[in-house]
């Protein structure tokens, strides 16, 4: 949770100050951010090409890991969370923006064959992704790994999927980006299902750093969620795994 509001130039300043050895990466990041402006006509084409970029780096780095240790803990912490909270291996599950399954190889080991869809705007964190399949021996358990281009979820069943899973994924998304999602989102959850999503959480002013970073408050998103016919829960014991970002449970109203 934050207070500040890390797109203003005084917060910048004060930051680059402090942390004279992130001037570089930020200059990179500054560079790619007016290129991919010009180029895309819309949020999802240009986060596909910062996922592009990253990934050509590093496909761990690019959802967000800075080394496999960090990669393999925030799988796991997802994971163990959600058993704690409802999940079970008989479960339908949609994971929206999997990336390299960081915790989706884990929700596949455990689902029963074919019970898993991931979804993601990135063919080249998809790639990864199958990349990790192999890796972690998951091939026998024939998970759905499938580009979208936004999140309506046309292609899918009504009322299929018991859980949905958006980790780290609305932290880098512009409001209609989750309002898409909220309004389809209802149709394809089952009756009891669940959805679950991380956001990064300010108490001050929502704002947006680079078009890659969004900070939200939470009755924008429960007020939001609750126009969709959706019923919101903060989960406040997420935040004692200080993962950073903060975690609402949809269900239907
Ligand atoms: C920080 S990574 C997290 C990946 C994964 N959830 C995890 O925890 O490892 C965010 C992922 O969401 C994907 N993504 C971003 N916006 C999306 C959108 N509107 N629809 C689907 N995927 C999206 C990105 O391509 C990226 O793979």
């Amino acid at each position: 949770m934050t207070t500040k509001n890390r797109a203003s130039v005084l917060y910048q300043v004060r930051y680059a100050v402090q942390n004279p050895t992130k001037v570089p990466g930020y200059a990179r990041r500054l560079a790619r951010d007016l290129i991919l402006r010009l180029r895309s006509r819309d949020h999802v084409t240009y986060y596909r090409g910062v996922m592009r970029s990253d990934a050509t780096r590093s496909a761990e780095a690019a959802v967000g890991s800075k080394s496999h240790a960090r990669w393999l803990a925030l799988g796991k912490m997802q994971f163990d969370y959600l058993v704690e909270h409802g999940f079970k291996p008989d479960h339908r599950m949609l994971e929206i923006g999997c990336g390299n399954l960081r915790a989706g190889r884990l929700f596949i080991d455990y689902l029963d064959a074919g019970n898993y869809y991931g979804i993601d705007i990135s063919p080249d964190i998809l790639v990864a992704a199958q990349e990790t399949l192999v890796s972690y021996g998951l091939r026998d358990k024939l998970p759905h790994l499938t580009p979208v281009r936004d999140l309506r979820f046309a292609f899918l069943p009504d009322a299929y999927f018991d859980v949905v899973h958006a980790h780290s994924v609305f932290s880098h998304s512009p409001l209609h980006v989750i309002e898409e999602c909220f309004a389809h989102v209802g149709r394809v959850l089952a009756p009891n299902g669940f959805f679950d999503f991380t956001f990064d959480r300010t108490e001050g002013e929502e704002h947006h750093v680079l078009r890659e970073d969004f900070y939200y408050r939470t009755e924008t998103l429960v007020a939001l969620a609750e126009r969709h016919g959706l019923k919101a829960r903060f989960m406040a014991d997420w935040e004692k795994r200080r993962h950073g970002q903060s975690k609402i449970r949809i269900t239907h109203a």
